[in-house]
């Protein structure tokens, strides 16, 4: 009998101590300390072999009862401890779905207005059927001047300020291309007419104000066909100023002009207007300079290999930054190459806003 109540008190004990154990470390070390081979439950099983049978009797059932108490007592506080842990996980866990989201590199970055806009006019040409071609920035006096009908006594060359490079070994010196012209005379000698590209690039001058920078950009753009004339050529930079400035209608004016490689030549006025701050593009009764343009000259033709009596064509010029100055209200072109990051917040452009004719040129 007395083994009967130790038997009530060692429950007692282990129920007591499972109830509060404080984690399931320390409840499996109860479990084994009590079920375990050695446990103290265990040992009282194995006792019973030695037991007369009217002892084992009673003690049997007693402590198989003690034993499935203590498994069910050990689960459930198994259970209790698993969910206290899994709550206090959900707790430390919770996602605050109210804070703003971190913006990536896709939104903080920004695309120079200078590579906006020429993608800009790589879609408005593109569509006219031009595709766009390109020239090294370091030309050869040849390229730069001479295929284009300037001479080296040409007054043109001291007009364009050129950067010359060290002479070379073999005697000749390199220049940074002055304009994007060469590359007329580069395609014109790497394909056949029917020809339409635009050539958009980087161009060097030592000149520096307020407008002027010694590196700067232009778009060429070349047309040579068996049938061209000024009339194709007005007509192009038409639809080109309509749909650079997003404007239906725009005052132009083409003022004879001269260059070397055309003939006519031309610089091209847009109309605009100052009102305060603000400068207005395609009406009003002041005119900025964008562009200058002509006929291709025949010597140039002929310097290509070209006979102008089969092909003619037309060529422009047009400055790139002063076009994205126009557009896009930067009044100082110098700052355009400052490399300033609170200048490309403010006037840069997202990098997913691709221009297209269809969605929109500008964001
Ligand atoms: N190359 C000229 C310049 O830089 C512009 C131009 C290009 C003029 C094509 C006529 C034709 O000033």
């Amino acid at each position: 009998m007395s083994d009967l109540n130790s038997i009530d008190a060692l429950e007692a004990e282990i129920a007591a101590a499972v109830s509060v154990a404080p984690d399931l470390a320390a409840l499996e070390e109860l479990r084994v300390s009590a079920l375990g081979k050695k446990g103290r439950v265990s040992l009282l099983m194995r006792g019973l072999g030695q037991m007369s049978a009217t002892e084992r009797q009673q003690m049997g059932p007693r402590l198989n009862g003690l034993k499935s108490s203590l498994s069910d007592a050990i689960a459930s506080r198994k259970q209790a401890l698993e969910y206290a842990e899994l709550e206090q996980r959900l707790a430390n866990e919770t996602l605050d779905m109210t804070r703003p989201v971190r913006l990536g590199p896709l939104d903080t970055g920004r695309v120079h207005p200078v590579s906006q806009v020429m993608e800009e006019l790589a879609a408005i040409f593109a569509d006219m059927g031009f595709s766009v071609a390109e020239g090294p920035d370091i030309e050869d006096d040849h390229h730069n001047f001479e295929a284009l009908n300037i001479p080296a006594s040409h007054p043109a060359r001291q007009m364009m300020d050129t950067f010359y490079l060290p002479p070379r070994d073999d005697g000749t010196t390199m220049v940074l291309r002055t304009h994007t012209s060469p590359v007329q005379i580069r395609t014109m000698l790497a394909q056949k007419p029917p020809i339409r590209i635009i050539a958009p690039g980087r161009t060097y001058r030592s000149d520096s104000d307020q407008t002027h920078t010694p590196m700067f950009h232009q778009v060429e753009g070349l047309v040579i066909d068996t049938e061209t004339h000024m009339g194709h050529l007005k007509g192009c930079l038409e639809e080109f100023c309509k749909a650079f400035f997003e404007i239906d209608a725009i005052k132009m004016r083409f003022r004879p002009s001269h260059f070397p490689f055309t003939e006519p030549s031309a610089e091209v006025d847009i109309g605009c207007a100052r009102v305060g701050n603000e400068m207005r593009i395609g009406e009003g009764d002041d005119w900025l300079e964008i562009l200058g343009c002509g006929m291709v000259h025949p010597q140039v033709l002929r310097n290509v290999g070209y006979d102008p009596d089969e092909v003619q064509g037309f060529a422009f010029g047009i400055g790139i930054d002063r076009l994205a100055m126009l557009k896009y209200g930067m009044p100082d072109l110098r700052a355009f190459f400052d490399g300033d990051l609170r200048w490309m917040k403010h006037y840069g452009f997202r990098c997913l806003d691709v221009p297209t004719l269809a969605g929109g040129l500008s964001p």
